[in-house]
């Protein structure tokens, strides 16, 4: 069986994840990235793809205060291996996915899966994860894997933190093209709880199938 996937969203009140520059440290306040750390420990696995780890050089760990966490598994979606050997997740425990001939990076695991267009599948992705034993994945973006994690049907909870600025039609979406045909064909969900976390708002959606 699959793990449960879980797409973390931190946006603006537009679905914005970064300026057009890149820039989005941080969007949502300090409560909000608490929240995001508790959710990263009680998940088993991390995943990111590489043009957020180009971006942002993410620890990607849980980090609480005043308890030890059992870090989950960090994954990183890298078709042509371009996570720089100095990358934060380069060293301890971090599973790299990729289309390409696996190399040396770091202390990461570097595992081929199936791909298509030149990409791993979400689906051969949550396999590899699911072989390393995880049985839940927290997506933490960016916008390119949330949309081939949704366009697969792949996404079975939302946890969306937005903040109350507005980053206009340049920001970076958090979720990119899903070449959708008609509003039929869109993904959909159900909510299932809204609550403020310091000033910003915590919407949490179950996929509706
Ligand atoms: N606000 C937040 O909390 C937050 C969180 C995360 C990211 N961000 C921001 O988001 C931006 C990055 O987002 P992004 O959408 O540009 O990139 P992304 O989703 O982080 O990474 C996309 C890249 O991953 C690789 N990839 C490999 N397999 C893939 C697959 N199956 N599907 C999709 N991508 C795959 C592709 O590059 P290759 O084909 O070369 O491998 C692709 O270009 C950064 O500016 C970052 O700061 C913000």
């Amino acid at each position: 069986m699959r793990p449960l996937v879980t797409l973390k969203l931190a946006t603006s009140l537009d679905g914005r994840i970064a300026t057009a520059s890149g820039e989005s440290k941080w969007i949502t306040g300090e409560a909000a990235r608490t929240e995001g750390h508790r959710l990263r420990a009680s998940h088993d696995a991390i995943l990111v793809g590489v043009q957020t780890i180009l971006a942002d050089d993410p620890e990607l760990t849980a980090r609480l205060p005043g308890r030890p966490v059992d870090q989950p598994l960090r994954v990183v979606l890298d078709s042509r291996l371009r996570t720089p050997a100095t990358a934060r997740v380069a060293t301890g425990d971090t599973l790299i996915l990729t289309a390409s001939e696996p190399v040396a990076i770091g202390t990461a695991r570097v595992e081929q899966v199936d791909a298509a267009e030149g990409r791993p599948l979400p689906a051969a992705a949550l396999a590899a994860i699911r072989r390393r034993g995880a049985t839940s994945v927290l997506i933490e973006g960016g916008g390119q894997v949330a949309a081939s994690f949704l366009r697969a049907g792949l996404v079975d909870r939302i946890e969306w933190f937005r903040a109350p600025i507005l980053l206009g039609g340049e920001g970076r979406p958090c979720v990119a093209a899903l070449a959708l045909a008609k509003l039929g064909d869109a993904p959909k969900f159900r909510r299932v709880s809204a609550e403020p976390v310091g000033d910003d708002l915590w919407e949490r959606y179950d996929a509706l199938r």
